[in-house]
């Protein structure tokens, strides 16, 4: 079986340094996918990613445009990222041979909004657009490379409770608080081709005034599987001291590029020396029964 494995970083929130670098050097995924609000427009997080030994795909949130409206701050984002950056386009990682499709950069989700500096940097857009493009670049995406689309928050219909993947929890009433055109997008991409994976952030797993903590994963009918990376702060202490660094982790079976599955997805909290020390395993595809006859 040939399998793929991939990392993905969610919302940093500044919290990338060179051990971060080491340890992902010693872990070694296929790929590395960072899912946005990298910091609030600093450049050193972006600058780290772009040294990065090994295929890496981005897409902005909306703490990356700082407090700056121009969109100047945001300009200077994308500059650094360069080719890693796939809002609204199509990334396509060669090795290992990944499709990575970026959503609409600098979303606060919420259904459809365009801060000032989305609407400054790429122009007014409606939702029905912005559809389209993330569409558009799907369509164009080599049928022999498994598809994944990567956002900064994730698609409207995956529940309304505060604790569901892009729920919010920060007032009342609970809502949910997904991006519908990423929704849109994804009910057209799946009419066009297996989409095995979204991963997206931006709405933390920790909720806020002490209700627990997030649902990071869910499957819709189709087979596709939605996974919140956003694990925030993704750096801390356990309780004998140890520094932990948290990553996403998805092992995906592309013995079938075109029909890629979702073999394991899990929260994982890494020591420094590359030791896996803490796991929350959140999905596992049953192991293939016998052929049919
Ligand atoms: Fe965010």
């Amino acid at each position: 079986m040939a399998v793929l494995r991939l990392a993905v970083v969610g919302d940093p929130h500044g919290a990338w340094d060179e051990r971060d670098a080491g340890l992902l050097q010693r872990l070694a995924p296929d790929a590395l996918l960072v899912v946005g609000d990298l910091s609030d427009g600093q450049q050193r997080v972006p600058s780290a990613l772009r040294r990065l030994p090994l295929p890496v795909a981005c897409i902005l949130g909306n703490h990356d445009a700082g407090r700056d409206a121009s969109g100047r701050t945001l300009q200077r984002q994308l500059q650094c990222l360069g080719e890693l950056h796939c809002g609204w386009g199509l990334r396509q990682l060669r090795p290992p041979g990944l499709a990575v499709v970026g959503a609409r950069p600098g979303t606060a989700g919420g259904g459809f909004h365009l801060s000032k500096a989305v609407r400054a940097v790429f122009g007014p857009l409606s939702l029905e657009e912005s559809a389209q493009r993330i569409t558009a670049a799907a369509a164009a995406a080599e049928p022999a490379l498994p598809l994944v689309l990567l956002a900064h928050c994730g698609p409207a219909g995956l529940g309304s409770a505060a604790s569901d993947p892009c729920g919010r929890d920060w007032k009342h009433p609970a809502c949910d608080w997904g991006d519908q055109d990423l929704a849109l997008a994804v009910r057209r991409i799946q009419a066009l081709r297996p989409l095995p994976l979204v991963v997206f952030g931006h709405m933390h797993h920790q909720l806020r005034r002490g209700q627990g903590q997030r649902r990071s994963l869910c499957v819709d009918r189709a087979g596709t599987v939605y996974l919140n990376a956003a694990s925030v702060p993704r750096h801390g202490l356990d309780l004998a001291g140890r520094q932990l660094r948290h990553f996403s982790w998805v092992e995906l079976d592309v013995s079938d590029p075109w029909r890629a599955r979702v073999l394991l997805a899990s929260q994982r909290w890494y020591g420094l020396d590359g030791q896996l020390l803490y796991e929350e395993r959140l999905h596992q595809a049953q192991l293939a029964g016998p052929l049919p006859c």
